[in-house]
């Protein structure tokens, strides 16, 4: 499968968020990873539905819209109608999963679960062959910028072994404290979708963006 990198807005400059995405996606990503917070599911609120419909109509990037509310099922439509092309769902709180993934596959968009570093990978077991994606944070949601949980590498391998004995292909990301070292580890693991935060917005100028976007690259690459 692809490896990707999905530079989080989270930690741009909000007060130029078009310009802030056109950088990332002049440096030749494919991805631009979305995290919506609500204050409740997260400890931090980030933005919402019409944020992404503002930067839908400047990007031809792919939306992947990260999930991190409660009651994701009263906004899954408002997301796709805003401009996703894959919406992720966490599984913590989420008694309903497999009619949360049926309700993103039905209106024909990509769907993926995510895991808390916390969870364990026995909640998907059973969903596993639904759906297009599984992310494991690796770190705890709410903010960029927070240290890489090391745990997070020997799930990456576990997920991978599940999915190898399902005959399946799901993408697995990673979302987190990644850098073209801990990038290069989740690579290893079994990672192929690398959600890059600080790492690439810590800098201002764009030609810096580029350089860290390309410097992620070169570690997962090889
Ligand atoms: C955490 C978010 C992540 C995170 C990534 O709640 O889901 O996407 O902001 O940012 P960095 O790369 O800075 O950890
Ligand atoms: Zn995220």
């Amino acid at each position: 499968m692809k490896n990707m990198i999905a530079p989080s807005i989270l930690n741009a400059d909000f007060a130029n968020l078009k310009r802030e995405v056109e950088a990332v996606e002049n440096a030749g990503v494919d991805y631009l990873h979305l995290d919506v917070m609500d204050g409740e599911f997260a400890p931090s609120i980030s933005f919402g539905d019409q944020v992404i419909s503002a930067l839908r109509s400047h990007s031809h990037l792919f939306f992947d819209v990260h999930l991190m509310i409660q009651h994701p099922e009263r906004y899954i439509s408002t997301f796709i109608a805003a401009g996703a092309d894959s919406i992720t769902v966490h599984v913590e709180g989420n008694a309903h999963l497999h009619r949360l993934i049926y309700q993103v596959k039905s209106a024909n968009k990509q769907v993926a679960v995510a895991l808390n570093p916390a969870t364990p990978l026995e909640v998907i077991k059973h969903i596993i062959r639904d759906v297009d994606m599984v992310l494991l944070m690796s770190v705890n949601p709410g903010f960029g910028g927070q240290r890489f949980i090391p745990e997070v590498i020997p799930k990456i391998q576990e997920l991978r072994d599940m999915i190898e004995k399902s005959h399946v292909e799901v993408n697995i990301e990673v979302d987190g404290g990644i850098t073209p070292e801990t990038a290069k580890q989740c690579l290893d693991a079994g990672a192929n979708i690398f959600v890059v935060g600080s790492y690439i917005y810590k800098h201002r100028n764009d030609a810096d963006k580029k350089h860290a976007i390309k410097t992620i690259r070169r570690a997962i690459n090889h």
